[in-house]
């Protein structure tokens, strides 16, 4: 891909053109000096409708959140979950603040990506751990950005494809989602229950493709996982609901089967149990919630 300047992801940026934040994605360049146009706080009382990542260039942004601030600096990245409540802008300190954004609906499928593991006020921090994953990081924000561009071929599945690998690669550096810390067994179990989520997989199954025993494999996954295999694939199917309530149209019978709950009655009652709100009430909420 070509070398992309300042000026160019300004010119592709919708802080320069009027833009609607009713879409599965929009991104963005935000350069801020002392005094110039952008210089101001955002505020966001009831967060965001869909999720954003951030990405600091240069200088420091300070962020307020439900509990408190913290600052962020370059090659930090940052992740707003939806109706995370934040209010930001240019740390008063700080001769600048420029920084890449994209704001996106998920695809279903990524949810179990999203999670990262440092958290303040529930928006997700890390910091790029060298030059180099700064540079590809940066890159994949320009592609994202970039996919903007009139005459672009394919624009919304490149820009999604270069999000997906930054949603990957972020999660790759994530210090639990590291492959190499955990036992390659349990590994082996979460991928395949990811895979087949809906599907009523027996733990004699997981244990037969570990070569475990069933005893002992709930007692190494408990010892990793801090809770159990039915227990860790319910939270999965309850947060994989969550995100078909918000960004589907299916009804919840049809939610409770696509995450693998064939009683909508039952499946209502274990997400009730999860969130403290009926699916019914969930998607109100979300339906309520200002898009920006
Ligand atoms: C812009 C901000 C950027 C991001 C997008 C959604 O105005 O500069 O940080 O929040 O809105």
């Amino acid at each position: 891909m070509e070398e992309l300047n300042e000026a160019d992801m300004l010119s592709f940026s919708p802080l320069m053109r009027s833009f609607t934040f009713n879409a599965f994605m929009v991104s963005g360049f935000t350069p801020i000096s002392p005094g110039s146009k952008l210089d101001f706080f955002i505020h966001r009382p009831n967060g965001m409708k869909g999720y954003m990542m951030n990405l600091t260039l240069k200088g420091k942004g300070i962020i307020h959140h439900a509990n408190g601030e913290f600052h962020c600096q370059e090659d930090e990245m940052l992740l707003f979950p939806p109706g995370v409540i934040h209010h930001y802008g240019r740390a008063k300190e700080s001769i600048a603040w420029d920084h890449l954004w994209i704001y996106f609906i998920p695809r279903p499928y990524w949810s179990d990506w999203l999670r990262w593991d440092h958290k303040q006020g529930d928006i997700g921090r890390m910091r790029l751990p060298d030059h180099a994953h700064s540079q590809q990081m940066i890159q994949l924000f320009k592609e994202v950005i970039s996919s903007n561009a009139v005459g672009a071929s394919l624009p919304e599945a490149m820009a999604m494809n270069a999000l997906e690998r930054i949603i990957l690669k972020a999660f790759q550096l994530q210090p639990a989602s590291n492959r190499h810390n955990r036992d390659p067994r349990i590994q082996t179990v979460c991928d395949y229950i990811i895979e087949h989520l809906p599907e009523d997989t027996r733990i004699e199954e997981l244990a037969s493709m570990t070569f475990l025993s069933t005893s002992r494999l709930t007692h190494i996954f408990r010892k990793e996982m801090g809770t159990t295999i039915y227990g860790w694939r319910e939270q999965l199917r309850v947060s994989r609901a969550c995100d078909l309530l918000r960004y589907t149209q299916l009804n919840v019978t049809q939610v409770a089967r696509a995450v693998g709950y064939e009683d909508p009655l039952y499946f209502s009652r274990v997400f009730s149990q999860h969130n403290q709100l009926s699916p019914r009430d969930y998607r109100k909420k979300f339906e309520q919630a200002p898009l920006f």
